[in-house]
């Protein structure tokens, strides 16, 4: 299939390219998603092919006006309505008993429903002249880190999709933090860059689950099915040091001979005697989430046999980074 590259002026094309069952890559104010209409099961259908992606992993529904929101949902609790009156549009996902019109291949079977009015314009006038709520999912193949920029995209899914927009760098770079209202109090299923100390001001407590820091026990119920694939994995291995900057560089200089590189903070470099990729400063999580994934990308064309990432802070923001970063390492930390 010939993919055809658009800029952020051609939202028609791209919405005509939607309109006739076609599916688009485009940018969000999280990562690059691959969007096609939410009720054409032909089109969610590409969309599976197209990331290699297994088919009871659910889509989240992207809308871009509040007052549709009856369109993808069935009910909508005040609490989630709170949180989409002060945290709408942006990167924030809640999952909802879904509307009987959405086909269960978008949500892999399950009653419920993710649904996110993000604030990128490019994707809100997407969907706005498109005439109907887009399911995308991050616009990478399986199982890689997710795409936060148009050569990301490129290199993933040319070729296998219909068009890819480009509207630059994504400026938060981590996926949307997902909270389910099935349950009372609501249940954090991944952080993203709205943290669980923003939601908590503005609804009360919420349960984060188990599966945003630690690896699910093979009898431990799936709540979001994403959580058990491999996620976020450039193509070398990946391992995790925790440790002050001093003892992560004597740890890496005393490997110096072997093929690996380290993927570390700012500070970190003055110290270091290997290759190295910084993906920000040690105490800034919101730069941290902006260059994460791309710079496990970058760390990739190195061809390295490991990539020792130094340990981020598991606060705030950074929650979001920790969770995918453990992720990307299969859970491998070395305490230093
Ligand atoms: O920021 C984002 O959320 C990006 C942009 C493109 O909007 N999208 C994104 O989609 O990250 P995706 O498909 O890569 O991740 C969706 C996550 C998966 O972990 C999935 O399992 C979960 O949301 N999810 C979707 N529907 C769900 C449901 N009904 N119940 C529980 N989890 C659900
Ligand atoms: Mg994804």
């Amino acid at each position: 299939m010939e993919t055809l590259c658009l800029n952020s002026s051609e939202t028609q094309i791209a919405a005509e390219i939607l309109q006739r069952g076609g599916i688009v890559a485009v940018p969000t104010e999280t990562v690059y998603g691959l969007a096609a209409n939410a009720f054409d099961l032909q089109a969610i259908k590409k969309i599976f092919v197209a990331k290699g992606r297994p088919s009871d992993n659910p889509l989240i529904v992207h809308i871009s006006d509040k007052d549709k929101i009856y369109e993808v949902v069935s009910s909508f609790p005040e609490k989630a309505s709170y949180l989409a009156e002060k945290l709408w549009p942006g990167p924030l996902t809640m999952i909802l008993p879904k509307n009987p019109r959405i086909p269960h291949s978008v949500t892999g079977g399950l009653d419920s429903v993710a649904v996110r009015l993000p604030a990128h314009f490019v994707i809100q006038e997407i969907i706005k002249k498109s005439g109907f709520p887009l399911v995308a999912p991050s616009a990478n193949l399986s199982g890689s880190p997710s795409p936060t920029n148009f050569s990301h995209v490129f290199e993933d899914l040319n070729g296998r999709v219909d068009a890819i927009l480009d509207a630059g760098e994504c400026s938060i770079g981590l996926e949307s933090t997902v909270i389910s209202f099935l349950e009372d109090p609501p249940r954090l299923l991944r952080p993203g860059a709205i943290t669980p100390q923003e939601i908590e001001t503005l609804i009360g407590p919420i349960i984060i689950d188990d599966s945003v820091y630690s690896k699910l026990k093979p009898e431990e119920k799936v709540l979001s099915p994403g959580t058990k694939y491999k996620h976020y994995s450039p193509k070398a291995k990946v391992v995790i040091l925790k440790g002050t900057s001093e003892k992560y560089a004597e740890f890496l200089n005393s490997l110096s001979s072997e093929n690996i590189i380290a993927l570390c903070f700012n500070q970190d470099i003055p110290l270091l005697k290997i290759p190295y990729i910084s993906y920000g400063d040690s105490s800034n999580s919101s730069e941290q989430a902006k260059k994460l994934f791309s710079s496990l990308r970058e760390a990739d064309k190195f061809f390295p046999q490991i990539i020792y990432a130094h340990c981020c802070r598991n606060e705030g923001v950074g929650i979001a980074v920790y969770n995918r970063l453990v992720r990307a390492a299969g859970f491998k930390i070395i305490k230093l």
